[in-house]
């Protein structure tokens, strides 16, 4: 909660009884530079207390700061000046805009917005500069905007990708998922489906992986990103694992490096929020584990907090060239984790607009 001296930046989650928004409420506990100000969900949720409307599906208790706010509707007019955004796709369609039209910076989960070409699509780690984009915004005058982080999945392929493709130029790429149940929100996957059970789709989930990443790897030229030219081939599946997306990746590369330098590049990555030393910064982004076994989501999952990307099984490919699994924790790197990294990845690079009056 904000005090008379707080010099902290307010900022709302919109979404925030959601498994996303239950995140972002963990997350800005105790933070350095952004302090929980405001609460928004849907009509079901509003005029009650964030710990009346909230099924908190997170360890230990609802942060003691959340728990009295009362939660409003999502098209309200914000004192923040940043709102986190955890909306489900059809309201953000709306609502994401709205707020960006009356001057919000809004950092947004939500699919409706990442392919829009005027629209940063960002892992801060991997294409900071990307945030340029922000200028060519409409809203932009009043300070307003929208900022997006990829889908969940995505966020841990990307990263693996991004020093890959750098180093040695990616051909092709082929993926298969095994997505845990938090990645469908709350209530999610009925548990007579999902128990014991492994369900072979998720809508709209391979055409997101087959996209994302090439927007995100593009680069930036003439105030336009031109995407990465390489096929991306997916099959997803859902498990009944809570957290953590599992990932059996296999490339094709245009040089033929050695595993070790693979190795080497994977693991010496490093990127914008450990140069600027962002507050949700992981010392490593990724995390190279040499045991045959490894990753594996309940043991994995929490590396670095939540924000580093685990990879293992490291190995030739008698079709492509290498081949792995990675692990990434989907509610903190895929979804709440990215959006706080890209606001403060935003403040760093000084495009808050943060009007006094607003504090
Ligand atoms: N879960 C993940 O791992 C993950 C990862 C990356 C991105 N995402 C994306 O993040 C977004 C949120 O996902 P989630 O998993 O947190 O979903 P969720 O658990 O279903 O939460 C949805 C949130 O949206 C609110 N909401 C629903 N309908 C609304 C309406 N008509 N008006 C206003 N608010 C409404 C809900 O409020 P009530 O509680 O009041 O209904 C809740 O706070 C989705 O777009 C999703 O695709 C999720």
């Amino acid at each position: 909660m904000a005090t008379q001296n707080d010099s902290r930046i307010p900022v709302a989650i919109l979404g925030a009884t959601g498994a996303v928004g239950q995140r972002l409420v963990s997350l800005l506990e105790g933070h350095p530079q952004f302090v929980l100000a405001e609460v928004a969900a849907s009509e079901r949720s509003a005029g009650k207390t964030y710990a009346e409307a909230t099924r908190w599906i997170l360890p230990g208790d609802i942060p003691s700061d959340a728990r009295g706010l009362v939660v409003t509707a999502v098209d309200v007019d914000f004192a923040s000046p940043v709102l986190l955004s955890g909306l489900d796709a059809a309201v953000a369609d709306t609502i994401e805009p709205l707020q960006a039209g009356r001057g919000k910076l809004v950092v947004s989960n939500t699919k409706s917005f990442r392919m829009r070409p005027d629209v940063p699509l960002v892992i801060p780690e991997v294409n900071a500069d990307h945030l340029a984009l922000l200028d060519a915004q409409p809203t932009r005058a009043s300070g307003g905007g929208i900022v997006t982080n990829p889908n969940c999945s995505v966020v841990g392929l990307a990263m693996a990708l991004a020093p890959l493709h750098r180093a040695f130029g990616i051909e092709a790429v082929a993926v298969t998922t095994l997505q845990a149940l938090s990645g469908a929100g709350y209530p999610g996957v009925p548990s007579l489906d999902s128990n014991a059970n492994v369900i072979p789709f998720i809508d709209g989930e391979e055409e997101k992986i087959e996209r994302e990443p090439k927007k995100i790897l593009g680069l930036l030229e003439n105030g336009r990103v031109v995407d990465a030219d390489f096929p991306i081939s997916v099959s997803v599946n859902r498990v009944p694992v809570r957290d953590g997306h599992t990932e059996s990746v296999f490339l094709k590369l245009k040089t033929k490096p050695s595993l070790a330098d693979v190795r080497a590049a994977l693991e010496s990555f490093t990127g914008e929020p450990q140069r600027l030393k962002l507050p949700s910064a992981p010392a490593r982004p990724i995390a190279v584990r040499d045991e045959r076994d490894r990753p594996q989501p309940i043991r994995d999952v929490e590396a670095g907090a939540g924000m580093t990307v685990t990879v293992g099984r490291l190995r030739p490919d008698p079709f492509y060239d290498v081949r792995f699994t990675l692990l990434v924790h989907n509610t903190v790197r895929g979804a709440a984790g990215a959006a706080l990294l890209n606001a403060e990845l935003l403040l760093a690079q000084g495009r808050l607009a943060v009007r006094t009056a607003a504090r």
